[in-house]
């Protein structure tokens, strides 16, 4: 599905997705900084993702995580700064939204660290049961400084207990 406006274009098409294009901002982006290539191709083939594009260049995206019947998980939305304050972004969350395969869900879910007025904007709202979500986060998963892989190993080495204990148990 493409969308056309003035000279830009959003698509779900992934053969366009310019991958070392998103993979140059999502690594200097403040929630996957260091993210390698690799990942950022893995979550894009198993994700439903749109291009925003001027004349070819990849100056945008945005991810879903979708069972595509209930539930989509909307990140990794970015628009070059180059080509902000022009309503693209506002028009790529719209274009999201209005994709086919993503209608009659029952829950949208985002994270955002200082967009929040933009999301409210288009229809999201500050969740009213926060008690109810739960998570397990490791922000610095892609940092390559010996703190952050000190503290993943502990989160992964947690995790694994805890699946072991429940393997064992059965
Ligand atoms: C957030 C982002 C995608 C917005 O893109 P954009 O093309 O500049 O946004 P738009 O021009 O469509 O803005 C639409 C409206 O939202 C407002 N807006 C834009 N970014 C905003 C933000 N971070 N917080 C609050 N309002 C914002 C704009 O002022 C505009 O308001 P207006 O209609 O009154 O003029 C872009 O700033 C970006 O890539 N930011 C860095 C990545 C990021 O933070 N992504 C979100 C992570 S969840």
């Amino acid at each position: 599905m493409t969308w056309a406006r003035d000279d830009y274009t959003v698509t779900d098409d992934r053969d366009r997705l310019d991958l070392e294009a998103v993979h140059a901002y999502l690594t200097r982006s403040y929630w996957s900084t260091g993210v390698p290539l690799e990942v950022v191709r893995r979550a894009a083939a198993e994700s439903v993702t749109f291009g925003l594009y001027l004349e070819g260049e990849q100056v945008g995206y945005a991810r879903v995580v979708t069972d595509r019947a209930t539930f989509a998980y909307l990140c990794d939305v970015y628009v070059l700064e180059e080509h902000r304050g022009r309503g693209l972004g506002r028009w790529l969350v719209e274009c999201v939204m209005d994709h086919p395969g993503l209608q009659g869900l029952r829950r949208w879910l985002l994270t955002t660290q200082d967009a929040h007025r933009f999301y409210e904007r288009l229809g999201f709202d500050r969740t009213t049961f926060p008690e109810r979500f739960m998570t397990i986060d490791r922000p610095g998963l892609y940092l390559d400084e010996p703190s952050a892989r000190a503290s993943n190993r502990l989160a992964v080495t947690g995790a694994t207990s805890r699946s072991t204990q429940t393997h064992t148990s059965r």
